[in-house]
């Protein structure tokens, strides 16, 4: 298979995003598929893509919503997940975060503190109501992923260190409106050795056996997400391997009979069906470097520049013999570079390039630095 943009978007006004929604529901059947069998509950993480259309059929094939925000809850509301498929994460709630997302009474908070337990018995008392929380422990597991989304570490801001958890259970008896219905971990994202996932496994078989000790048997545990895409070669690699996935957990995690198992995939839902379009505005040829200038930038895929990530880049308008550039974006910032020294069909002005697996982490994190406008997104 090879990348196809269809025909009438070569007219569409460059940058743009374009979604392939075929691809997202192959997707989505897959991962439905390979989740069933161990019968696990996924809850997709906003945070990589929280467009309407694509929430949309995010929710119709059946999953649930993994939110770190109050935005993030309004919009899984507003996409029409029921509240009670929508969890609240994060290291950070605010006090008016919580009361919303209490208000709409939401599944579970994963709370990461004692002061953080405070504040929610604190507000659900005042509604009257009572918070469902599962705590997010700090494993201390190497996911063996870029530093900047490791979060499993002792290092790292998240979670409640498992040396520290004792003293979280105690604290739990004086706060009447928490009710602790889970533990839940995420060790770290675009993790491709998926061995990783039975290490954090192993973690949370001893914590679950340490827990019953001490008189707590929990309904609910949440691994997080994590699962990585193929990003050197997204026509090869355009569905994850989701049997792969979940196969690690049934094999390695303990679950107690009736106990459910929750995943947060963001990532590896999305990545592949979106794509940046972009023209390219300028040939240079500096004494060392030719460089391919495109109207798309760090503003639209922040990715490379901020974790020095790969994205696979074609030029969809030459079929010419190959040379070496640098395609770089119009910002005013020399890390705004989306790929060194790579191998592109020799490009002219005018010419559309694509840079794939855009989908995750592209669109959402974009901003209007130099005051760009927001590129449009389409779908087809
Ligand atoms: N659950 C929690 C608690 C998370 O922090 C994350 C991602 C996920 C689930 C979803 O992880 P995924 O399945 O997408 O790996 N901007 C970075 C990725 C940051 C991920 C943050 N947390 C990037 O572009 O690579």
């Amino acid at each position: 298979m090879s990348f196809h943009l269809p025909a009438e978007l070569a007219q569409q006004p460059t940058p743009f995003y374009y979604y392939d929604l075929p691809l997202l529901d192959q997707t989505l059947a897959a991962l439905t598929v390979a989740a069933r069998p161990g019968n696990f509950q996924v809850h997709y993480a906003l945070k990589a893509n929280s467009n309407l259309p694509i929430l949309q059929r995010i929710r119709e094939a059946g999953l649930g919503a993994d939110c770190v925000s109050g935005g993030e809850v309004q919009r899984a509301l507003e996409a029409g997940f029921a509240p009670d498929h929508i969890v609240f994460a994060g290291v950070g709630k605010s006090d008016a975060e919580i009361n919303r997302a209490l208000a709409a009474d939401i599944f579970c908070f994963n709370a990461e503190s004692v002061p953080e337990l405070r504040v929610l018995s604190e507000l659900a008392g005042s509604q009257g109501r009572t918070a469902r929380v599962a705590l997010r422990i700090n494993p201390n597991v190497d996911a063996h992923t870029h530093a900047y989304i490791t979060t499993g570490l002792e290092a790292n801001k998240f979670g409640i260190s498992l040396q520290d958890l004792a003293g979280v259970l105690d604290s739990l008896d004086s706060l009447p409106n928490v009710e602790l219905i889970g533990l839940h971990a995420h060790i770290g994202s675009q993790i491709t050795n998926l061995t990783v996932f039975a290490d954090l496994s192993r973690k949370l078989n001893e914590l679950q056996t340490w827990l019953e000790g001490r008189g707590h048997h929990l309904p609910h545990l949440n691994v997080g997400g994590g699962l990585g895409i193929n990003y050197q070669d997204p026509d090869q690699h355009l569905i994850p391997d989701f049997a792969a996935y979940f196969g690690m957990f049934e094999q390695h995690l303990q679950r107690r009979p009736g106990q459910q198992v929750h995943v947060e995939l963001g990532r590896a839902v999305v990545a592949q069906c979106g794509t940046l379009v972009s023209r390219v505005l300028y040939v240079k040829e500096s004494q060392q470097v030719r460089f391919a200038i495109l109207d798309a930038g760090m503003t639209e895929l922040i990715r490379p520049a901020l974790y020095g990530s790969h994205h696979h880049i074609q030029n969809l308008s030459s079929q010419a013999p190959a040379l070496t550039y640098d395609v770089v974006g119009p910002i005013c910032e020399s890390s705004d570079t989306f790929a060194k020294g790579i191998l592109l069909p020799e490009t002219q002005r005018g010419d559309l390039v694509a840079i794939r697996s855009a989908g995750a982490y592209g669109e959402v994190m974009a901003s209007g630095y130099n005051l760009r406008e927001k590129a449009a997104a389409v779908y087809r």
